[in-house]
């Protein structure tokens, strides 16, 4: 595959609403030691981009500017760092990316998996970061089979990632949603539960056996009533709100040092589809240069599925 020496990408060059992101045209990179070089067919868009374009993450996660969005891409590996031999140019993969909306990205050659044929492109790059959220999180809760699980936001698609898994490993799931996600978690296993006013009172009544662990993946303030319930914040873990977290001693989980969980999130993620039970659906696919659109959408803050753009 030949690689040319610029290509498109689209990045933002100071915090703001979406129409900072611009396409852009940049030199390649060239994959150093342990890495690879994708051409990006799908790229997945998360709600840390937004947050980051914001500048909401300033203090956690500076960057440089120009810089270039997309945590998760599927695609063909098109050059290989000098010591990498797991892959070679032509391979079809997905995994965690660096600037992944772009025609070409940097990935981890250790953390990439192979691309399953009968998976599509969007549905693989929609795959990495809530594999890897969703499997971080229920390990740090620490589940055994017969246990109750609650998962506020079970819906969006960390959450529909961890009510699979969970399911999968013997886990009773209740989830919180909208009315309009019940049926994708009752179909996913789960006991939905609509969130708002008097949630707590509903859950109660949804899992009389009481809850044994609390994932918050959706930071709209339930971590006292999470605790509360789970009676005490040793099984509450929190992959939104640091700020709710802390006071609480509620764990909150954000991916950093030591914590990444991607090559058993997506070896758990891929059994899933092999068992023709894996259901992260996308809901939109937009072109590259849409990637504004996608923020916008992502930043209505829901919906069922996965954003993907295609470089
Ligand atoms: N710390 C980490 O490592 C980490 C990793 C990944 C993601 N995250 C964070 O986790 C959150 C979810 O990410 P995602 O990718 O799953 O987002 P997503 O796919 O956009 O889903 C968001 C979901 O939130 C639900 N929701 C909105 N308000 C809610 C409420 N008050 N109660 C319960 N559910 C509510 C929506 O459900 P309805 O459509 O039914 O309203 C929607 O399905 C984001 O804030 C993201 O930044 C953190």
């Amino acid at each position: 595959m030949s690689v040319p020496s610029h290509a498109k990408s689209v990045a933002f060059s100071g915090y703001g609403d979406a129409d900072v992101l611009r396409l852009t045209e940049s030199p390649v990179p060239e994959p150093g030691p342990g890495q690879v070089l994708l051409r990006v067919r799908a790229v997945g868009v998360n709600p840390l981009d937004w947050k980051v374009r914001r500048g909401f993450m300033e203090a956690v996660f500076p960057v440089a500017f120009p810089h270039v969005p997309g945590l998760e891409a599927s695609g063909v590996v098109a050059a290989v760092g000098a010591d990498v031999t797991a892959w070679k140019p032509g391979d079809e993969v997905l995994g965690p990316v660096a600037g992944g909306y772009a025609e070409y990205a940097l990935a981890d050659a250790a953390k990439l998996a192979a691309k399953p044929a009968d998976l599509g492109w969007e549905a693989a790059a929609a795959l990495p970061v809530a594999a890897e959220s969703a499997t971080r999180a229920l390990g740090a809760l620490g589940l055994v089979p017969g246990e109750t699980l609650l998962v506020h936001a079970a819906a969006g698609s960390v959450g529909s990632l961890t009510v699979q898994l969970a399911v999968a490993a013997g886990v009773t799931v209740v989830g919180t949603a909208s009315e309009a996600n019940h049926d994708h978690l009752r179909a996913l296993g789960a006991i939905p539960v609509r969130y708002g006013e008097g949630q707590f009172d509903r859950i109660r009544a949804a899992a009389p056996q009481g809850v044994d662990a609390v994932l918050d993946a959706a930071g709209s303030g339930v971590l006292a009533e999470s605790v509360a319930l789970a009676g005490g914040p040793e099984r509450v873990v929190s992959l939104v709100d640091p700020a709710e977290a802390g006071p609480l001693g509620v764990r909150f989980s954000g991916g950093g040092p030591g914590e990444d969980r991607t090559v058993e999130g997506l070896a758990g993620a891929l059994a899933l589809h092999r068992a023709e039970t894996l259901a992260l659906p996308v809901r939109a696919a937009l072109p590259l240069a849409d990637a504004a659109s996608a923020h916008r959408l992502s930043e209505q803050g829901h919906g069922l599925g996965k954003i993907v753009l295609l470089p």
